[in-house]
């Protein structure tokens, strides 16, 4: 069937594949208001640092088409409303914050009514959008070189097409050297406790082809020993300016087990996944998840009565452990401060706010 579309905009309405009931239901959400938009970003409906941000681009370009009677006061108060609800919807991934504040500056300097920037809006989130796919593509042809034909690969959440407009970070780059003709095999953790491996990236992999075996997230130290891993690839919530890397929890420990074989770990994501405000990996904000991710499976309670349970969505790895971030503008290498500094400052097919 291929990988359907993670979000499409319908003329006046964002619809989202609802990502909760993948791969067993291929079932879409509606959004018409940006409280929606950030409830399916709450929700886990849409999900993933690139494609939470372009929900929320459209998140905007719903307030300001809501705003479209009102004159030019007004729309901007309700975008900065909007704006706030959409930011507080999850805190890790800097795309969130990244893309509302591109579209409110967009709004800021518009000029016109409520109307006017309504156009202007739907615009500007539909360019986010498709530089969003540009963006994952020209990071799957930088990253494609580190993954040597034969490779094994280990990969951790979902970094694919369902976690970006399209084309996905991570699994864009694996995506690119099976393109390339390269001949590979991954490794998918299934990435407890939201399942996002086992769920969505075994699936996104059968449905490209790209021969896949799923594990435990315990299993990657047993097959890391017995030499069945060439390189790690993941994608990242926030890279901080010295390029400590927040991602989903997990990643950290993968990176200290890959560091002990001697095996390379590579971050791959976009420029809108820096935040150089950020010095390093301890001014990230880690979001706390349901208790009942960990207590319960699929609706029905596994874990002790009583049990205390701590669910951090998100760890980060420091810097000295990432052989490479693998970007649009090509693979950063150490010293990370220097090279983020000169990746952002540098021109590509990527969305810059105007
Ligand atoms: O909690 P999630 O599913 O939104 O977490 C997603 C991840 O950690 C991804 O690896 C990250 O956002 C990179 S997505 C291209």
């Amino acid at each position: 069937m291929g990988i359907p579309e993670t979000l499409r905009w319908d003329g006046d309405r964002l619809v989202l594949i609802d990502q909760t009931r993948l791969p067993a239901d291929v079932h879409w959400v509606a959004c018409e208001t940006p409280e929606q938009v950030a409830e399916a970003i709450r929700g886990m409906v849409v999900r993933g640092a690139p494609a939470i941000g372009v929900a929320a681009a459209w998140g905007m370009a719903l307030a300001a088409r809501g705003a479209r009677g009102h004159g030019r006061d007004a729309a901007l108060a309700r975008l900065r409303e909007a704006a706030s609800t959409l930011v507080a919807a999850r805190p890790t991934a800097v795309n969130l914050a990244w893309a509302v504040a591109a579209l409110l500056a967009h709004a800021e300097g518009t000029p016109g009514d409520g109307a006017a920037l309504a156009e202007a809006l739907t615009a500007e989130a539909r360019r986010l959008h498709d530089a969003d796919v540009a963006t994952n593509r020209a990071i799957g042809q930088a990253g494609r070189a580190v993954v040597p034909d034969g490779a094994n690969v280990l990969t951790h959440c979902n970094a694919g097409a369902l976690a970006t407009a399209g084309y996905g970070t991570a699994v864009g780059v694996l995506r690119a050297a099976h393109e390339a003709g390269r001949r590979l095999h991954v490794w998918v953790d299934e990435t407890r406790p939201y399942w996002q491996g086992a769920r969505l990236t075994a699936w996104e992999l059968v449905q490209l082809g790209i021969p896949a075996t799923l594990i435990t997230d315990s299993m990657a130290a047993h097959f890391m020993a017995r030499g069945a891993v060439d390189l790690v690839v993941v994608g990242a919530d926030r890279i901080a300016a010295n390029g400590d890397t927040a991602n989903k929890i997990g990643t950290y420990g993968l990176a200290v087990l890959a560091a002990a074989h001697a095996i390379p770990l590579y971050v791959a994501a976009p420029r809108s996944t820096f935040d150089a405000s950020v010095a390093s990996g301890a001014g990230i904000p880690i979001e706390e998840r349901p208790e009942a991710e960990l207590t319960h499976v699929a609706g029905r309670r596994l874990a002790a009565e009583g049990v205390g349970v701590a669910n951090p969505g998100f760890d980060v790895t420091p810097a000295h452990l990432i052989a490479g971030i693998i970007t649009e503008v090509g693979v950063l290498t150490p010293p990370y401060g220097p090279a983020i500094q000169a990746a952002l400052a540098a021109r590509s097919p990527s969305y810059s706010a105007t």
